[in-house]
């Protein structure tokens, strides 16, 4: 088989200029480079010439003939209906696709875009399949591809950077690297993949340290459109390289990331459950650490309401140190009263593994609403009133969780995403810092589907009306907490919006990862018009 390496090398030097695919791409020629040779694949020789649109049928027995049944699975198979099942969200689960492909190797994934090119048919792609959005990661009759067999972990030697491949969730990563006292920067929650979360930012514990997840990553290995295999860096097409930080999955299927690592040891954290009366002493504590994020930024916290019977507040703290009296957390130690109180001088692995059970409810149904405000003691007190205001309206919802949740984007996490020529998202320290509000909704029954996420969205409007009033409402929306209904690629604003649309015409000029991937947040705007 030959290999794509020289292709990549000849195809590097029209990188400057606007023809990185040429309009003439012959993709039986590129297929025969990664060697599948047409003629012998019974039903895909008809399609060379693309007189015929059998699409789906026809990609997914070729791919069963060239990488065999262990590497496809299809409806029948019981290992199908387990990679179903793989998914976090209900809605994800209901999507039955043509088949399931599971690559080995960055050229199998070459291989799958080229047939899925040349039959029409549309593909999705799946890390950890924690995307609340419904086709995110899977596509209906389409072609489903899994990174699960992408499986590579490496520390280098020195620990100061790490490569990983995204078939893997953030528990594996950090369970591997502990042992050498190690992390990289990632999810909160074990079973959360690790794709998706650095595509669209990322923000983990020890952001205010270090950064975003995506501003950690030194390069990516990305399979383009034209199924060229190309290590993107600051220094190799630094253009592409600021747009994957954060552009989704608009620009290439990254088959790996390399990372900076940084040590890391036992730390302190957990979560701490309070009721009412706790609420006014928390929203305080919350202002105070996100504004202060600067003096310490070893600390992390999201702070949560919820309605489970009574409105409860849970806060997630976490120290990145083994030091559960740090002076950075004082006002929140000082809060008496927890109902519940699992914090503790913990591995970041058990922290996420902690974090599963309250955040997970894998296989409900499941919705994610944000917005972005500027950091206001009052525009968070406002906005937990008027999710308990409204959550009266849906509490008859079978298996209901319904919270928000408050988070700070600090001035160091703002700082941090100008290194390496900056991120796509468009906020600047200036800006900062930031509340970044999530509502997460879980239920059952599919009845409730419209009227949840019209109480998210009924949330998100009332909350984001009150910070207009204040002149505190900002654009940015954190695309991985995102609902179909929003588009985050406009909140990065009109300028990163149309450089990223002239990014992505360069390397994908007929918009493979726009039309033949059509799921989760386009360049072009929301998945879905409109609202629930
Ligand atoms: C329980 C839970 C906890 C969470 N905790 C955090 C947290 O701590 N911090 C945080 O920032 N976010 C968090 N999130 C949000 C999370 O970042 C998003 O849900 C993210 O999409 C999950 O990534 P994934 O790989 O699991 O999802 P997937 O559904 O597999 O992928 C999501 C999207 O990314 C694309 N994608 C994935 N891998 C690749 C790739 N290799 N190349 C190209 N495109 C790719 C897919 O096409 C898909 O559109 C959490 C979500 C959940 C459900
Ligand atoms: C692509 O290349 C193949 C093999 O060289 C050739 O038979 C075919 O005509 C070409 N297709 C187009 C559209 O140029
Ligand atoms: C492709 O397969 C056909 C039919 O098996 C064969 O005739 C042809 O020589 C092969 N082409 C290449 C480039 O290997
Ligand atoms: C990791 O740190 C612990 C505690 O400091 C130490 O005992 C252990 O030897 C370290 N492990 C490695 C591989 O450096
Ligand atoms: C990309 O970089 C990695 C790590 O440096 C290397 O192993 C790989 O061969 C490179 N791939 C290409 C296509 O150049
Ligand atoms: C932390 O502070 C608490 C309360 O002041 C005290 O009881 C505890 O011993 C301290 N723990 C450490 C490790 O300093
Ligand atoms: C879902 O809700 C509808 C409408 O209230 C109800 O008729 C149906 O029985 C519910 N389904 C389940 C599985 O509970």
């Amino acid at each position: 088989m030959k290999n794509i390496v020289p292709l990549a090398a000849l195809v590097a030097g029209a990188a400057s200029q606007s023809t990185f695919e040429p309009v003439d791409f012959n993709i039986t020629e590129a297929l025969l480079d990664n060697g599948v040779n047409l003629s012998a694949l019974p039903d895909l020789a008809p399609l060379v010439d693309r007189a015929s649109t059998s699409g789906c049928s026809a990609a997914c027995k070729s791919l069963n003939l060239i990488f065999g049944n262990s590497n496809l699975e299809v409806q029948s198979e019981t290992a199908f209906t387990s990679f179903i099942n793989s998914y976090w969200s209900g809605q994800q689960r209901d999507i039955t696709p043509q088949c399931v492909f599971k690559p080995t190797r960055a050229l199998d994934v070459s291989t799958a875009i080229l047939i899925s090119r040349l039959t029409q048919c549309p593909f999705a792609v799946k890390s950890g399949g924690h995307s609340a959005v419904p086709g995110g990661s899977n596509i209906y009759s389409g072609i489903t591809i899994s990174f699960e067999k992408l499986s590579k972990i490496s520390l280098a030697a020195d620990k100061k950077t790490a490569s990983f491949q995204p078939g893997h969730t953030w528990y594996d990563i950090y369970t591997a690297l502990e042992k050498d006292n190690a992390t990289v920067i990632g999810g909160r929650v074990a079973s959360v993949g690790v794709g998706g979360l650095t595509l669209g930012g990322g923000i983990s514990y020890f952001s205010s340290q270090y950064g975003l997840a995506c501003d950690n990553v030194l390069s990516y290995e990305v399979v383009t459109a034209s199924g060229i295999i190309i290590n993107v860096s600051q220094t190799s097409y630094p253009d592409l390289y600021w747009a994957l930080r954060g552009g989704g999955n608009n620009f290439g299927i990254v088959t790996q990331f390399n990372v900076q690592a940084v040590p890391q040891g036992q730390m302190w954290g957990g979560m701490r459950t309070y009721l009412e009366s706790s609420f006014p002493a928390l929203i305080e504590a919350y202002y105070n650490l996100g504004m202060n994020a600067k003096k310490d930024g070893k600390a992390h916290q999201i702070l949560s309401f919820a309605y489970s019977g009574v409105p409860v507040a849970q806060v997630e703290l976490e120290y990145s140190e083994p030091n559960p009296n740090a002076t950075i957390l004082a006002e929140y130690n000082a809060i008496s009263g927890a109902v519940a109180d699992q914090t503790g001088v913990k591995s970041l692995a058990e922290l996420t593994s902690a974090l599963e059970g309250p955040a997970s409810g894998a296989g409900l149904r499941q919705a994610f609403w944000t917005w972005t405000v500027k950091l206001d003691k009052d525009l968070a007190t406002s906005t937990k009133d008027i999710f308990f205001e409204e959550v009266t309206a849906i509490t008859d919802a079978a298996d209901l969780v319904a919270a928000v949740s408050l988070q700070v984007i600090t001035e160091p996490i703002l700082e941090k995403m100008n290194v390496r020529g900056g991120n796509a998202l468009g906020l600047s320290v200036a800006d900062g810092p930031l509340m970044n509000v999530l509502i997460a909704l879980k239920w059952s029954n599919t009845t409730d589907d419209s009227r949840l996420n019209q109480f998210a969205a009924k949330v998100k409007d009332r909350a984001v009306a009150a910070a207009k009033a204040k002149g505190k409402d900002v654009a940015y929306l954190y695309m991985n907490y995102a609902s179909p209904w929003q588009d985050p690629v406009a909140g990065y604003g009109a300028a990163n919006k149309a450089k990223l649309q002239k990014i992505s015409k360069k390397y994908d000029p007929t918009g493979v990862f726009e039309k033949l991937q059509p799921g989760y947040f386009k360049l072009g705007g929301a998945p879905k018009i409109g609202s629930p």
